[in-house]
């Protein structure tokens, strides 16, 4: 491990993608973690900017403006409004959440750009790729579905089949189809920009693999299987219109790829907090979290962004020459729900601003549990009963108990006020001892990135507060020994005290709380361990309880709500059938649909569906079989108008010769029910 000195922290968040709100999958991997540990060293001391955004470019953020009807950029404003709002409200104290839509990243990432391509660092290759002649462009790997040719999914996407979860490339697929059109798309050439992989490939394995070993294990380990399985040269530009114009001429319709320009949407935002506009009014020089040797850089990630942070950014640094490296890349792994993946697609997730809604003032109950349950070293699971478990059995059985305790009983036995201590026995001076001990072991737990350690310490340390009081029973001694009782109370509102420092990296809701109920202003961190924080005879706030216990009901209420989202998702995948493929209008012309009217109706024997029907057409009458007997009973259903299908070839159903098809509209629930023509028309009557 490294023992360089640092003067300063540049700790870095991913940029979630601006296509939808932040859930507990993004907290628990990356923004938690990330904010204890810029706390923890603003509480230091330290010079630390702590860097968040909207990654508002990719191919998913123009997917979701077409599926909503509306442009990428109203797409972006949405989510970047909800993110950053729900952030601040979570107290993820970065200190500028900054967006890749901003003019200040255009330029940054435009330079960057310029400067590899002007130094030879890229290498230009045409090559053949699919284009829409519909719809006029090349077509991203997510716009062309197909065949996949290993498990023969027919919906696959061109950069992966969801079904058999195999890597794809778009020309793999088997019949391929543009989403954009339904049209078949043609092979084209085009030209792009590629960073040579494979030439910093030496060099990545002396930097990580023999200078990085501390790294998490999780972390090393995928960065050595990518090394040894060979880098590649990676295209950083794309033909899309939505992104960071490619800064050469004759390069219109061709944009960065947004994994080139979100990594350097870090540095564009430290321009951006530096800049002296917006909420930080002093110019300040950003070169220095980005240039100097004695900055430490950190990339707090999730497992799925490795590669990114840890070759790709690092060979484009690397490349550009003036900038420094990640010292360290604390990914995490993921969070699972319930059991099962968490997933935005079929809304299987704690969505943060919906918990901020529903969880009015707890947002420090949440940063407990998820950093308590934090996949640090393998993916974990968040259950709404172990939340309510934690919530109940530690952070009011243990934390809130002890300090409620605490204050409470100095209001009852002494005003309010902070006792002296009197004469310290063993059990004090034990006390006084174990306090020591802990700010240097939950400090030494974050620096190593080992947070639920360190916040399983902090809350040993309210444990001990605890145990201690249970030990000496104060409200036994005050008829008898009141010299006594000073000493424990004071002693245990000292590690009150403590813990308002200890806490304030996870809790820093609590800590403001019970710095205003200690009469306390916010301490650092080297305060921390001292026995003497609270002054004797400073007043204490009123008591108020820091934490409240959960309900059953809340918990059923939000099971409750996971249900339904089964429930929907059942519903939409048994129902919604894929959109079908493109037809011509002479396909359609070819039906012959009519307006009829049911004359007879009765059950199919020894059938459950089915029923036979006779019909006025207008042209005839004739017998058709209907598998509709679930949902109509055949008395109710005389005189009906329908829409028939009359020129369906007929055929024969449990003998029964069927002559055209009854038209139904199917529900989400699986109903059926009949189409019929708002107004009175004849039978006969063309559908067209
Ligand atoms: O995976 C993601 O959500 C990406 N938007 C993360 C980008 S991190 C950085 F490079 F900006
Ligand atoms: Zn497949």
């Amino acid at each position: 491990m490294s023992t360089k000195k640092f003067n300063r922290y540049t700790i870095t968040s991913a940029l979630p993608y601006a296509n939808g709100p932040v859930h507990i999958g993004h907290l628990a991997g990356v923004y938690i973690p990330a904010d204890i540990y810029a706390r923890y060293l603003r509480s230091k001391g330290e010079d630390v900017l702590f860097i968040g955004g909207s990654d508002e470019h990719g191919v998913p953020i123009t997917i979701r403006a077409k599926k909503e009807g509306t442009t990428p950029q109203a797409i972006v404003d949405k989510y970047h409004g909800i993110i950053s709002k729900s952030f601040q409200e979570l107290g993820i104290s970065f200190d500028i959440y900054s967006r890749t839509s901003k003019q200040v990243h255009f330029d940054t990432s435009q330079e960057f750009f310029t400067k590899l391509y002007e130094n030879g660092k890229f290498i230009e290759q045409t090559t053949e790729q699919y284009f829409d002649e519909k719809a006029n462009q090349f077509l991203a790997d997510r716009y062309i579905t197909g065949t996949c040719p290993k498990c023969g999914n027919e919906n696959a996407y061109g950069d992966q089949c969801e079904k058999c979860g195999s890597t794809l490339s778009p020309t793999e697929l088997i019949n391929p189809k543009s989403t954009l059109s339904g049209a078949a798309p043609i092979l084209k050439t085009t030209k792009h920009w590629y960073l040579p992989l494979d030439q910093y490939e030496p060099w990545l394995r002396e930097w990580i693999l023999e200078g990085h070993k501390e790294w998490k294990s999780n972390v090393y380990g995928q960065c050595k299987s990518w090394i040894d399985q060979g880098l590649q040269p990676r295209a950083v530009t794309r033909d899309l219109d939505w992104g960071v114009p490619v800064p050469l001429p004759n390069s219109e319709g061709k944009v960065l790829y947004v994994w080139f320009d979100a990594p350097i949407g870090y540095i564009s935002a430290t321009k951006d907090w530096a800049s002296g506009l917006g909420d930080n009014p002093i110019a300040r020089d950003w070169t220095v979290y980005w240039k100097n040797e004695d900055t430490k850089l950190v990339h707090f990630i999730g497992k799925d962004n490795i590669v990114f942070h840890c070759i790709i950014f690092p060979a484009m640094l690397k490349a550009e020459g003036s900038y420094i490296l990640p010292e360290n890349v604390p990914a995490n792994e993921f969070l699972n729900l319930e059991g099962n993946k968490i997933s935005t697609s079929r809304n299987w997730a704690v969505w943060l601003h919906e918990y901020l809604e529903e969880f009015r003032h707890k947002q420090d109950v949440l940063r407990y549990v998820l950093c308590a349950n934090a996949p640090e070293s393998k993916d974990n699971d968040f259950t709404w009963k172990d939340f309510q478990a934690r919530n109940n059995n530690e952070l009011v059985a243990i934390f809130g108990n002890f300090v409620n305790r605490a204050v409470v009983l100095t209001h009852k036995y002494f005003e309010g006020k902070v006792p002296a201590t009197q004469d310290l026995q063993p059990i004090d001076l034990q006390l006084i001892e174990d306090l020591k001990k802990y700010p240097p072991q939950i400090a030494e737990a974050i620096e190593n990135y080992h947070f639920r350690e360190a916040l399983a310490l902090m809350i040993d340390l309210a444990r001990t507060g605890n145990k201690y009081l249970a030990e000496t029973e104060p409200w036994k001694l005050i008829k008898t020994d009141e010299k006594r009782v000073k000493t424990i109370l004071n002693l245990s509102l000292q590690i009150a005290a403590n813990l308002a420092i200890v806490c304030e990296p996870f809790l820093p809701f609590t800590a403001a709380k019970l710095n205003l109920q200690l009469g306390l202003s916010p301490n650092k961190w080297a305060d921390a361990g001292n026995s003497n924080l609270l002054m004797n005879g400073t007043l204490l706030a009123e008591p108020t309880l820091l934490f409240d216990k959960i309900e059953d009901d809340a918990i059923a209420a939000q099971l409750q709500k996971l249900e339904q989202t089964k429930i929907d998702n059942d519903l939409a995948n048994a129902v919604l059938a894929e959109a079908k493929p493109e037809i011509a209008f002479d396909d359609f012309g070819k039906m012959d649909i009519r307006v009829a009217t049911i004359l007879e109706a009765e059950k199919v024997p020894k059938t459950k569906k089915l029923l036979k029907i006779k019909l006025d057409t207008g042209l005839d009458q004739r017998t058709v079989v209907s598998g509709i007997a679930e949902h109509y009973e055949p008395e109710n259903i005389i005189g009906q108008k329908v829409c028939l299908l009359a020129n369906l070839a007929p055929r024969e159903i449990k003998g029964i010769p069927s002559q055209g098809m009854i038209l139904m509209a199917e529900g989400k629930d699986g109903k059926l029910s009949f189409i019929t023509p708002a107004d009175d028309k004849n039978n006969g009557a063309c559908v067209n």
